[in-house]
């Protein structure tokens, strides 16, 4: 396979100015509608960026658990790399691909942790097993092998039958402030539609890029 020649031509949608909404939040929630409607696989997943202080970037998948006009939310572990990066630069980037749409959405914007009130409220509607996975996992810290953590795991499940199992103090949400949102439509002979809009204060402008 020659991957120089792998071609695809993208023609499925447009995006102009008179269609997108003034807010991006809106259009935001309306792609993602559209994402679910379409049956993209995952389409809540989004790769996130973070910078250390000196700005080496890493990136990772994570998933999209809270969206309103306060931002972007997701959860994690706060002593985890990402966890780390962030408390050391709070810039970051989110990126969505629903390649099922000829799509991509880019998000720039400042995290900020989520109050105790509402990471304890989402850690405590997820399914006990994930908690259990969560309270044991020093997230991306090494462990000697899989053994390791399948022992943590049952041996912290044993001691859940005698205490409840509450969110450790090191997991919680972070909600991103977005000052960028770009909405990408892929388009014929690679002439796609790019607009982005920008924010200052509260006041979004809107921009079309080359593509
Ligand atoms: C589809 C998918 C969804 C994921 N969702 C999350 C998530 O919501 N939170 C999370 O901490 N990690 C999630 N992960 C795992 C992360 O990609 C990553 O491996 C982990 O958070 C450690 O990243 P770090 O070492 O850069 O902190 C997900 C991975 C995939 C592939």
């Amino acid at each position: 396979m020659e991957l120089a020649d792998i071609r695809k031509d993208y023609r499925l949608k447009v995006l102009d100015e008179q269609q997108v909404d003034s807010n991006p939040m809106n259009q935001f929630e309306s792609w993602l509608n559209e994402a679910f409607e379409a049956k993209v696989n995952e389409p809540t997943a989004m790769v996130l960026a973070t910078a250390t202080k000196l700005g080496i970037p890493s990136t990772r998948v994570v998933l999209l658990k809270a969206f309103s006009e306060n931002g972007f939310g997701f959860f994690t572990n706060y002593e985890s790399r990402k966890g780390e990066e962030i408390a050391e630069n709070q810039h970051v980037a989110l990126l969505f691909h629903w390649p099922e749409l000829e799509r991509q959405v880019r998000i720039e914007g400042v995290a900020q942790r989520t109050s105790d009130a509402v990471s304890d409220e989402y850690f405590n509607s997820r399914p006990f097993e994930s908690r259990l996975s969560a309270v044991i996992s020093a997230q991306s810290k090494v462990v000697p092998d899989r053994a390791y953590l399948e022992k943590l795991w049952t041996s912290q499940q044993d001691e859940t039958a005698t205490q409840p199992l509450t969110r450790p103090a090191f997991w919680g949400g972070f909600l991103i402030d977005p000052v960028k949102i770009e909405f990408w439509q892929g388009r014929s002979n690679r002439l796609h539609d790019r607009l982005l809009f920008s924010r200052k204060e509260s006041a979004w402008t809107l921009a079309r890029l080359a593509p």
